[in-house]
């Protein structure tokens, strides 16, 4: 592994530290504190890890943009590579009917990680404006060259990790695909997740594709980057005040994961003792743990308890 990479995990704190086991395990006060502490530490250090993303995403742009966002062939054609969007979108188009409830064309859709705006251009279709942010400024200037003709598609040169473009609460829709996969640094995937939570509109989604599989070669670069357990996603989400609506994939490449920026005024009549529970914790023990906890906790009005609340789907 490039000594560059090493330990950058989580901002140089073993990743095993930060694995956190159980959202309510006796050190969770504790594990918070060290997270937020590795926060500020990998800080000092992004801006070379950015410069590294920015060098190595714009060769590959100029190399082969489409090779190296849809790895399939080397030599593809336009229609080859369009049409490999849709399937891909199917599983971020099953959840628009989570959305908030307002016609297309009054929707704005942010993708993370565009690259030269395959799944944009798919989408354009869906929302009143479509914007994307990219750490590669040649990725942007392709995308832009092929969406000419999309006048509500935007395009956004990325920090690394942050949204500072965007207003507050401004979209209904954040997703991506096979980007979180590359980014090799955790601390920069838990910052676009704060970034998405406060751009999104009360109510709003993210659909996001992460990696949850361990790695397998010892290697953390720009291209093999960091992978998240479905369980440390899902702490940081009761931390950060999301709702976890679904997890698919735990443990592969392709966890799929789906939250929502909390409506307080909309979901306040969906939640309750009386609703269906459906847990979503891949651990058929936690589940049925978090499932009695939290809701004998409910019932007692334990704010810890309400925050489980947010750990399960509630149908
Ligand atoms: C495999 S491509 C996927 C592009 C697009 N999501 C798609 O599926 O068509 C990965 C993209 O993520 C971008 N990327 C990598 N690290 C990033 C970061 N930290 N912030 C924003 N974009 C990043 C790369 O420049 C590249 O365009």
């Amino acid at each position: 592994m490039d000594p560059f990479w090493r330990g950058a995990g989580f901002g140089g704190i073993p990743a095993a530290v930060m694995n956190v086991s159980s959202p309510f395990a006796g050190a969770e006060q504790c594990e918070n504190v060290l997270r937020r502490a590795a926060r500020k530490v990998v800080r000092l250090g992004e801006s070379e890890i950015v410069k590294r993303m920015r060098r190595d995403w714009d060769a590959r742009a100029l190399e082969n943009a489409k090779y190296y966002v849809n790895c399939q062939r080397w030599e593809q054609g336009d229609d080859e590579f369009n049409d490999s969007a849709p399937d891909i979108l199917a599983r971020v188009r099953r959840d628009y009917p989570l959305l908030p409830p307002v016609a297309a064309k009054e929707r704005r859709f942010l993708e993370l990680g565009c690259g030269i705006g395959r799944l944009m251009l798919s989408l354009a279709g869906d929302c009143g404006e479509i914007h994307g942010v990219d750490v590669s400024p040649e990725m942007i200037r392709l995308g832009k060259e092929r969406l000419a003709a999309v006048t509500h598609a935007r395009f956004h040169l990325s920090h690394g990790s942050t949204l500072s473009q965007f207003e507050d609460a401004s979209f209904d829709l954040v997703y991506s695909f096979a980007v979180f996969q590359h980014i090799p640094d955790r601390d920069l995937v838990f910052g676009y997740l704060d970034e998405s939570f406060r751009i999104l509109k009360p109510g709003g989604l993210i659909v996001a594709q992460l990696n949850g599989a361990p790695p397998a070669e010892d290697r953390l670069d720009t291209w093999v980057g960091v992978w998240l357990p479905e369980e440390t996603l899902f702490s940081y989400a009761i931390d950060r005040g999301w709702r976890v609506l679904s997890s698919e994939g735990a443990r592969t490449q392709y966890l799929w994961l789906t939250m929502k920026k909390p409506d307080i005024r909309a979901d306040r009549n969906s939640i309750g003792p009386d609703v269906t529970v459906k847990a979503i914790l891949g651990a058929q023990r936690e589940r049925e743990r978090l499932y009695h906890r939290g809701w004998a906790g409910w019932l007692r009005g334990d704010s810890r308890a309400r925050l489980a609340g947010r750990f399960l789907q509630l149908d």
